[in-house]
């Protein structure tokens, strides 16, 4: 089913240059977007990207993941997961809880460690009350952190309190950003309040 999408993509992309050529078309306004000179580690061009992805694409695996670090809990974290031989996906943040400058070493920490590295933006700011071009600094400021820490950047998100809008996954599909929901959230951040 994947693949026959693919295909057809291919294939109406196909019919769209051959029109192009034949007729010159206006120029269309595009956002300047920023350079992205270094690709993550580990791509997945076969992803949509733009579009919340809920589900694994293994039948029969989980996949957990973490938000908001990195934070003093995070190595914590790390230790459980160590013990237990599990690697998860944190979706970090550049500036919330905790500093990823000040807190370079958990982010270099937890990548040596074989997790997946993902953005959960700079701020942790409701993405869906903010204009294109703010959503766009949210995500570039943490991949420009990302670059110095790790000497990459994450093509993977999940947006702060799993927020998204029509614009919101427009300017992350202009990233080229792979955006991951959940299907079950533990709501294990309730514990704060006791
Ligand atoms: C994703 O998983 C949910 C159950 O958690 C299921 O209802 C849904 O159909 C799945 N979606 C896809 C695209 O497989
Ligand atoms: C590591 O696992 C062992 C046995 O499974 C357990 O006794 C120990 O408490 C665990 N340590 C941590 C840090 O989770
Ligand atoms: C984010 O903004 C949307 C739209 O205004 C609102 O519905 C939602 O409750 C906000 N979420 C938070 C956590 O503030
Ligand atoms: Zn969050």
């Amino acid at each position: 089913m994947h693949q026959l999408n693919l295909l057809l993509a291919a294939v109406l992309y196909t019919a769209a240059l051959s029109s192009a050529a034949a007729i010159p078309q206006p120029p269309i306004s595009t956002p300047i977007l920023p350079p992205q000179t270094t690709q993550d580690n580990n791509p997945t061009p076969q992803l949509p990207y733009g579009v919340v992805l809920n589900n694994c694409t293994i039948p029969n695996t989980i996949a957990i993941a973490f938000d908001d670090g990195p934070y003093i809990y995070t190595e914590q974290v790390l230790d459980i997961l160590a013990n237990a031989s599990i690697h998860a996906t944190f979706f970090l943040n550049g500036n919330w809880k905790g500093n990823i400058d000040e807190l370079s070493h958990v982010v270099k920490r937890t990548f040596a460690e074989g997790h997946q590295i993902g953005s959960h933006s700079w701020s942790h700011l409701n993405l869906t009350t903010l204009p294109y071009n703010t959503i766009l600094t949210e995500m570039t400021t943490l991949e420009s952190a990302f670059l110095r820490i790790l000497g990459f950047f994450p093509t993977y998100t999940r947006t702060p309190w799993l927020h998204v809008n029509e614009l919101v996954l427009t300017a992350l599909a202009d990233l080229r950003y792979h955006v991951i929901g959940a299907n079950i959230v533990t709501d294990d951040k309730e514990l704060e309040k006791f």
